[in-house]
């Protein structure tokens, strides 16, 4: 958990901004959809509409997809220099850069969290991936190949296509970054379709696009809700590659539907339950606020958050005694306020799925430590709650909760540690806190899941890839590893005269 001082320091008095822009971002221009209908974003801590948006469906999602087929195709995009492609995506992370309030405010505005943390967390993630990946566009090449027979061979890696991308509300700014830079980088063009709850952040990140220079067409963002526009999207015939974050549920859904006119290439990052394991050589306390933090962070709207918190037996009275004393100390308020610690969930849906997890540990019989209910009867507020003596067979250590529900569990041995945190369907992240480089090598080489923190817990970095094993997903973001699923490798073979040299 972040420190008041610390948020007071880094935010001061924040403004609230007015959105401006509620159209679609289609072909270089915002404009209305074809249906005229519109739909409303609210304000999670106050319950109140915040503006209306236009809405996408299947013809918009059509509108754009053409407009970047026609981008790919025949537009300027992948015909220019790549450093020049790069020029213009540095220009882009400068803009967005230099907006980072205004980004911060709106972003916390339409999704609830402190628009501090905004600042200093989310807004700087998005110009760190738009910047690493701006530096990818003139490093991406091939290789030569000393094939049998007379011949010159040769790789090319090219640009998948046109991209559908679909993204979820728990970051939208950040989640849109991590979309689009790998894709710009290689030179694809995009329609992205934003999460129903928060499209606001990312019509502004688009008009600041525009102002950089992308050519029309290249990047498409679409405000529509699932089973309409993204639906359509991630089955249209006309996109090569689709991406999508959200829930595993989704997730298999696009997995069975994205093919039905082509075989699209697909990644897909997915829900979580990932185990954070405490060692009795740990220090208690930065035991107590690491494992909060891995859990809280962002009301617990986290994929990777870790939410299945390993204890050991030796430390485990001490740590449980003392684990709800921080949380109790939890800040709650308006995302405006700097002294909020945590805000609102994004949504009533949310608010009703968390208050059923917290039920349904009662009733199978974990030790409630702390909250347990809904905090205040205006926008959805959940008190950071902790439950104890959790059993790997109850729901809420199996099912992921997406809110502040911390889940503490006991265990004895290294193995046993190992092999309950890998009994999962998930695999997305891990995380360890020990004094003991051999617990530590050994813990992180046996869990099976993508991220791995020891002694720390949501590092994010553009340059470290992300991406789940198992239920958690298909494919990695961010890093090298980010670029491989937007390219296409080409072998080229010249015939060369039979007295050269190979
Ligand atoms: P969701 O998976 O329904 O939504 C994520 C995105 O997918 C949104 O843009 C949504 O409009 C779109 N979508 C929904 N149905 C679709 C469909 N049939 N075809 C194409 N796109 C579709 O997630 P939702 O309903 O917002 O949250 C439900 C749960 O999912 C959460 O409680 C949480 O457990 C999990 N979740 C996980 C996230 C992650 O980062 N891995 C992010 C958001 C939610
Ligand atoms: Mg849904």
């Amino acid at each position: 958990m972040l420190s008041k001082q610390f948020i007071k320091r880094t935010f001061g008095t924040a403004i609230p901004v007015q959105p401006r822009l509620t159209q679609l971002l289609i072909d270089g221009k915002f404009v209305n959809s074809v249906s005229g209908k519109t739909f409303d974003t609210f304000n999670p801590s106050t319950e109140e509409k915040i503006i209306s948006v236009q809405e996408a469906d299947k013809h918009d999602v059509d509108k754009a997809v053409n407009a970047a087929r026609k981008a790919f195709d025949e537009g300027p995009w992948r015909r220019m220099a790549a450093s020049e492609r790069g020029k213009i995506m540095y220009r882009f992370a400068d803009l967005v850069e230099k907006h980072t309030d205004e980004l911060a405010n709106l972003e916390a505005l339409d999704n609830g969290k402190p628009a501090a943390i905004a600042k200093i967390a989310d807004i700087p993630l998005v110009v760190n991936t738009l910047r690493y990946y701006a530096g990818w566009t003139d490093k991406i090449h091939g290789k030569t190949i000393p094939v049998n027979g007379p011949y010159f061979a040769y790789t090319k890696e090219e640009p998948v296509g046109v991209c559908g991308q679909i993204i979820p509300w728990n970051f939208p700014a950040a989640m849109l970054a991590w979309k689009l830079g790998p894709a710009l980088a290689t030179g694809c063009t995009t329609v992205v379709k934003t999460a129903e709850q928060t499209p606001l952040s990312a019509l502004r990140i688009g008009e600041l696009a525009m102002e950089a220079g992308f050519p029309n067409g290249v990047i498409n963002i679409l405000s529509g809700y699932g089973p309409t526009a993204g639906q359509a999207l991630a089955q249209h015939h006309l996109v090569d590659k689709v991406a999508f974050t959200g829930s595993t549920e989704v997730g298999y859904e696009i997995m069975k539907t994205a093919h039905k006119h082509n075989l699209k290439r697909i990644t897909l990052e997915l829900g979580g339950k990932s185990a954070n394991i405490v060692m009795d050589d740990a220090d208690i306390d930065f035991a107590i606020a690491q494992s909060q933090f891995a859990l809280f962070f962002n009301q617990g709207q986290c994929c990777i958050a870790g939410s299945r918190l390993f204890v050991h037996e030796k430390i485990y009275d001490t740590f449980v005694n003392r684990a709800a004393e921080l949380a109790k100390k939890t800040v709650i308020g308006n995302q405006f306020d700097p002294n909020t610690q945590q805000g609102p969930q994004v949504n009533q849906e949310q608010l009703t799925k968390i208050l059923g997890f917290i039920e349904s540990g009662k009733k199978e019989g974990a030790k409630l430590l702390t909250g347990g209910k809904r905090h205040g009867n205006k926008g959805f507020f959940v008190e950071p709650t902790i439950f104890a003596d959790v059993q790997d067979n109850m729901t809420i250590a199996k099912e992921e909760i997406f809110g502040p529900v911390l889940s503490i569990l006991k265990f004895k041995t290294v193995d046993e540690v190992i092999q309950r945190a890998n009994n999962s369907a998930y695999g997305l992240g891990a995380g360890l806190v020990t004094n003991n480089m051999d617990n530590a090598i050994k813990i992180s080489n046996g869990l099976r899941a993508g991220t791995v923190y020891v002694n720390c817990y949501d590092v994010f970095d553009a340059a470290a890839p992300f991406g789940g094993f198992k239920d958690s997903g298909l494919g990695r973001e961010l890093g090298e590893a980010g670029l491989r699923n937007y390219l296409e490798s080409k072998t080229v073979i010249i015939k060369r005269p039979d007295d050269s040299l190979p």
